[in-house]
């Protein structure tokens, strides 16, 4: 038993530095939370305009130049969107499509373990090196919710579009949606729904980083995280019998542990 303070008596740990997140997923990572920011705020604006200005800013244009910078982030949005959904199928194999969509059985095994952790029923954390198989599923949600919004993104904006722009025949989007209307009330609650999982998403993120010590929260910046060297052996299997341990141990080996 270690005593808090007392040199040379806490438990000793050793942590290997592992390079978890490429650059274009990092980026895109940030490209996707600053323009969210962005085009949640101008969103709100558009939806619910100040109807009455004081006079020095009645000929200020305000509308156009909030939707213009809603289209700008809009922008940015969508190629971060597009380009980390590329780098699934290129990416090294953290950020792999196959860590988001469970397909294999040790990702399957890994969902109700994490659940029982996050739900204080299991005292260890599940020690995944990149995303769990829980926080995968749900940012394969975010990720439908993304592609959603930018389809009523489009949809809203062939309206709107010059007549000989591209955009302007994307008009079929709109009746995916059942129409304009509903397109942009769709808009609206996918925002909400976004904002919804940014405030949950930023409260696991800090906590987990502070439970798991690996530098979680860091990683987002410069790519690495600091885990226990048996971690890339079994990566979060570590709850399970020590027979299936070995299996797994011995799996991994054979296939390059991916
Ligand atoms: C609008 C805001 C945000 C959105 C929509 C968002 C969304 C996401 C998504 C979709 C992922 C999966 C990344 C991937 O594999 O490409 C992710 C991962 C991550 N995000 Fe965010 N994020 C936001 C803000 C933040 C902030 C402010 C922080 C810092 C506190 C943060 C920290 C992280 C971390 C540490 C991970 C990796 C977690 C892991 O290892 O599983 N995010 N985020
Ligand atoms: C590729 C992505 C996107 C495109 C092309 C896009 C485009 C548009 C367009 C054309 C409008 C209508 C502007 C008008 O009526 O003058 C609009 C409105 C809006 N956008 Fe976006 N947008 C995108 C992403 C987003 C995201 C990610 C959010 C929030 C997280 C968002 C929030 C809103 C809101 C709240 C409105 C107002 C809807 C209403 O009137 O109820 N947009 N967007």
């Amino acid at each position: 038993m270690s005593v808090l303070g007392v040199p040379g008596t806490m438990p000793k740990c050793e942590l290997t530095r592992v390079y978890v997140w490429e650059l274009p997923v990092r980026l895109a990572h940030w490209g996707v939370a600053l323009s969210l920011f962005v085009l949640a705020a101008t969103g709100l604006y558009i939806a619910h305009p100040i109807a009455i200005l004081p006079a020095s800013f009645r000929d200020t244009y305000s509308m156009g130049w909030v939707r213009t910078i809603h289209l700008y982030a809009a922008t940015v949005f969508g190629i971060s969107v597009v380009a980390r959904i590329a780098w699934m199928f290129m990416g090294n194999r953290y950020s792999h499509w196959d860590k988001f969509i469970p397909m294999r059985r040790k990702r399957w095994a890994g969902l109700g373990p994490t659940l029982r952790f996050y739900l204080f029923a299991l005292r260890k954390p599940p020690g995944f090196v990149g995303h769990n198989p829980l926080a995968g599923l749900a940012y394969t949600a975010i990720f439908v919710l993304y592609i959603l919004q930018m389809l009523s993104g489009f949809a809203l904006y062939s309206a709107m579009a010059n007549i000989h722009s591209p955009f302007h025949h994307l008009g079929f989007l709109a009746s995916l949606f059942g129409g304009l209307q509903t397109a942009k009330w769709s808009h609206h609650v996918v925002m909400w729904l976004l904002l919804g999982f940014v405030g949950h998403h930023v409260y696991s993120s800090v906590l987990m980083s502070t439970v798991e010590a690996n530098g979680t929260v860091e990683s987002m910046f410069s790519g690495y995280k600091f885990v226990p060297p048996e971690d890339l052996v079994y990566s979060g299997y570590l709850f399970k019998e020590r027979r299936e341990m070995h299996a797994l141990s011995q799996q991994a080996g054979n296939s390059g542990s991916r």
